[in-house]
């Protein structure tokens, strides 16, 4: 059966005292709306439509690069959950299969707690509503459960002192037919404590239709929403907590596991070590049999197999690190390819580059790639050797086996197996050095 998801991202955000919507608030690298789609995108979703609120253009930018495909609808004004979900009426014209309600601001949905549901529903529940223990439910809607699955869901504010006591509370993510939770959606009414349309109010609905109502739990964690920046710094936190513990078991070696930060979309390979104090941007890719060392900084970049980097190292995207290759401290590459078994051990800037394989890049070198308007690309041919502290002036190009002395600023292309020497002649001037020394010592007593 197809699914569509509802991913509702209306909500203000306040309480994140922000210019930037809350969804757009990075987690793990991430905006905190890729978290939640990537959990609703574990059930392969035919349809994915996105409810924001009034001013939501900066997220509809965002969602465009993440999810090309999705609809974006606009709920002008807040008037609660189950009128959000309304909203999605025309995107869903079409479609026939389930639709599952999930939010922006929660991020750790589980891939396994929407499969449950799934499986809920196919064993015959009109309605699935994922629950949970809650440490303390003050605040959440209770699950009110009787002999035959779920009665009703009661929100806090609107709950007896009975209903209070319960503790199995609504996570807000329900599944059902799209066609059925658009129907009893336009049922709900108004007349609460808050004045809204409460999306839980179709468990009461359903219920009185005679449609059967069930509930999924999943572990508190997994629900936690973001509304704060102290929520937004626990959920780093969590994330990084799993995530090191995801690394360790697929075999990589992390010497101190708390130090090192990843992103949503880390892939690192078997057998690859990571020193301590490494973070991971967005867009890493690591191959097996990688070393990391101390105090990295990796983002858009991808690293091959039995590569060496850092200590100290900086990859900016489009750096591409071949194998064998050694990137060593104080070395920044952005847009680069450092050929297979290349070394650039030494403080140096590699930006806009070819590295042939088995190049040498002497300590201090630098691409000067960029003239104030334009990039440039610089190509450095199979194991050119480039001498300390060069400048290679962009565009050009040293050719296979070619080698560039030390000191020089190379603005001419170099052919293969030529040398360059691009620096003024030593000049030696005899006895000069003592006599300035004893000049300078004579003058310095006069002023005594
Ligand atoms: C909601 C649930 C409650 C549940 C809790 C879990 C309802 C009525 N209540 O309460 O049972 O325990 O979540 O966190 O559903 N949103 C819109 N448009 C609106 C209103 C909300 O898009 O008009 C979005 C918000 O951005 C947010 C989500 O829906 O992502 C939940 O809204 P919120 O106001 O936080 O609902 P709660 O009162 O927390
Ligand atoms: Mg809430």
């Amino acid at each position: 059966m197809s699914t569509a998801i509802l991913l509702l991202a209306a909500g203000q955000g306040t309480r994140m005292n922000s210019d930037l919507p809350k969804v757009l608030h990075p987690l793990a690298g991430a905006p905190l709306i890729a978290h939640a789609l990537r959990a609703g995108r574990s059930l392969e979703p035919a349809r994915e439509i996105i409810v924001l609120g009034h001013g939501g253009e900066r997220v509809a930018g965002v969602v465009a690069d993440l999810a090309p495909e999705a609809v974006c609808v606009t709920q002008e004004e807040q008037l609660g959950t189950g009128h959000a979900v309304a909203q999605c009426g025309p995107a869903l014209e079409g479609f026939a299969g389930d639709a599952v309600v999930l939010y922006a601001d929660t991020p750790f949905i589980g891939g396994e707690t929407l499969t449950a549901m799934k499986e809920a529903r196919a064993s015959g529940a009109d309605i699935v509503v994922l629950g949970f223990e809650a440490e303390d439910p003050t605040g959440y809607g209770r699950l009110v459960t009787g002999a035959d699955g779920l009665e009703a869901i009661v929100e806090h504010k609107d709950a007896s002192v009975r209903e209070r006591a319960i503790t199995l509370c609504n996570s807000g993510v329900v599944m059902a037919d799209a066609g059925t939770l658009l129907d009893l959606v336009s049922e709900i009414g108004n007349d609460n404590a808050k004045g809204e349309y409460y999306l839980t109010d179709i468990v009461a609905i359903a219920r009185a239709r005679g449609l059967k109502c069930t509930h999924v739990t999943c572990p508190e964690a997994e629900t936690l929403g973001i509304n704060s920046r102290p929520e937004l710094a626990r959920a780093e936190a969590i994330f990084q907590t799993r995530a090191r513990a995801q690394a360790l078991a697929d075999g990589v070696t992390l010497t101190a596991p708390e130090t090192v930060f990843f992103a949503l979309d880390t892939v690192i390979g078997r057998d690859t070590t990571i020193a301590p104090y490494v973070t991971f941007g967005p867009d890493v890719t690591v191959e097996s049999g990688v070393e990391i060392r101390s105090f990295c900084h990796l983002e858009g970049c991808h690293i091959s197999e039995g590569a060496q980097v850092g200590p100290y190292a900086r990859l900016r995207p489009g750096a591409e690190i071949g194998e064998d290759a050694r990137i060593g401290n104080f070395v920044e590459i952005k847009a680069a390819e450092i050929g297979r078994g290349a070394k650039v051990n030494h403080l140096s800037y590699v930006g806009d580059a070819d590295v042939g394989e088995l190049a040498n890049i002497g300590a201090g070198t630098i691409t000067c790639n960029y003239d104030g308007v334009f990039k440039h690309r610089t190509e450095i041919g199979e194991g050119a050797f480039i001498g300390s502290n060069t400048a290679l002036v962009a565009p050009v190009r040293i050719g296979a086996g070619a080698y560039v002395g030390s000191g020089g600023v190379i603005s001419q292309d170099v052919p293969e197996g030529d040398m360059a020497i691009a620096r003024a002649r030593q000049v030696n001037k005899p006895g000069l050095g003592r006599k300035l020394r004893d000049r300078l010592l004579a003058k310095k007593k006069e002023q005594r």
